[in-house]
């Protein structure tokens, strides 16, 4: 069989994702796990969000929206955007490999920030492109150096902004700059994944728009702030024209009923996402202050998870953790220069204090030995 598979999916790295719960509670023979490892909401989907997937329920027998208008009224309506503009995925990851997909072929060129969000490099050996990773610099992205890693052969820039798993933020006038000066030939695409959870954030309403000007795609999600990250749904803006080779693409029925109901609904309760916004925003500085108690530094962040140096090797204190019920993300993934640093959502209070507590008591069992 392996024959038959295409040779660059024979070789793709498979996504690694956060350890799930029941597996470490299994594996430790524990009782309470936290999850600080995916950035998930810790608050779950929002109530109307609950009302609306019980109520659409009833439909389940029916096929879902294929243009889901619904969604995309109440975007348009939220962002004062056209129709014809906005993408609908399952998952932004979707409409990233749509992308890649659509744009793609042997010998292209990918740039991305290094170490930025895992799948821009598997989206380039999707469709044997080459990837591109710019270093980053204080942690952040280094546009002057992604600029000057275009070629004649670049097709796709990836901004993850901000950017997992640092949490830094590219101011938007200085990527404005950026975007304007990269030549039409090639596609930008900001990943705002993390969008609602920049301090001081408005909607960025027009951030939106920037398709109108240039060959640019914006991607953003339902995973995060409106805690669906189990439904599967995003959402995007960009060329009109773009967004029918979208629908040509993906699969008819990509966007199931509940999420798309429970995405609608969502969007309707912007008290509730503001105050999920402030949670995070004042859960961010808890974790922060808990940090410099145990006199560690991290990056500040934009996002709803802080990357924290350990000033040793993370690997260990990272399976110590999972002994005692935290899942984190280690920094061996994101490369050599993060190997001391772990990712941490921010989670509740109650998850902030069981993980500080649980990183205490590993640093002083490590510093013993
Ligand atoms: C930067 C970034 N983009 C996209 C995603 C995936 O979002 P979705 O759940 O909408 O596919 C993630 C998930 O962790 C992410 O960190």
């Amino acid at each position: 069989m392996d024959n038959l598979i295409k040779k660059q999916f024979n070789e793709l790295e498979s996504y690694i994702p956060g350890r799930p719960i029941e597996q470490v509670k299994e594996q430790y023979g524990l009782e309470k796990v936290v999850k600080l490892a995916s950035n998930e909401s810790p608050l779950g989907p929002m109530s109307i969000a609950l009302k609306a997937i019980k109520v659409n329920s009833r439909e389940l027998n029916r096929y879902p929206d294929l243009e889901a208008t619904l969604l995309k009224e109440a975007i348009c309506e939220k962002f004062s955007l056209p129709k014809e503009n906005i993408l609908i995925g399952n998952g932004s990851n979707e409409l990233i490999r749509i992308a890649g997909q659509a744009i793609l072929s042997s010998g292209d060129e990918v740039i991305f920030a290094d170490p930025s969000f895992a799948l821009y490099r598997m989206i380039a050996d999707m469709f044997q492109a080459k990837s591109v990773p710019v270093p980053l610099k204080e942690h952040g992205h280094d546009l002057d150096a992604m600029f000057e890693a275009i070629t004649a052969k670049t097709k796709i820039i990836f901004i993850c902004n901000p950017n997992n798993p640092t949490g830094t933020f590219v101011e938007w006038n200085v990527l404005d700059d950026f975007i304007k000066q990269v030549p039409d030939n090639i596609l930008v695409i900001i990943d705002e994944a993390y969008a609602e959870f920049v301090e001081g954030y408005n909607d960025y309403k027009e951030r939106l728009s920037y398709y109108s000007e240039k060959p640019v795609i914006i991607t953003r999600t339902f995973s995060k702030l409106y805690g669906l990250a189990g439904l599967r749904i995003g959402y995007g803006a960009a060329s009109a024209s773009y967004v029918k080779t979208d629908q040509k693409i993906r699969d008819p029925f990509n966007v199931n009923l509940l999420a798309q109901a429970a995405a609608t609904a969502s969007l309707k309760d912007m008290d509730e996402a503001k105050k999920r916004y402030e949670l995070n925003l004042e859960n961010k500085n808890y974790l922060y202050k808990g940090l410099e108690a145990l006199k560690l530094s991290y990056v500040k962040s934009q996002a709803n998870f802080v990357l924290i140096d350990l000033g040793q090797d993370s690997t260990v204190i990272f399976e110590k953790l999972l002994s005692k019920g935290v899942i984190v993300r280690t920094g061996e993934i994101f490369g050599e220069a993060y190997q001391n640093f772990i990712r941490v959502s921010v989670g509740t209070k109650e998850d902030i204090d069981f993980f500080l507590k649980a990183l205490k008591d590993v640093l002083t069992e490590v510093d013993a030995k």
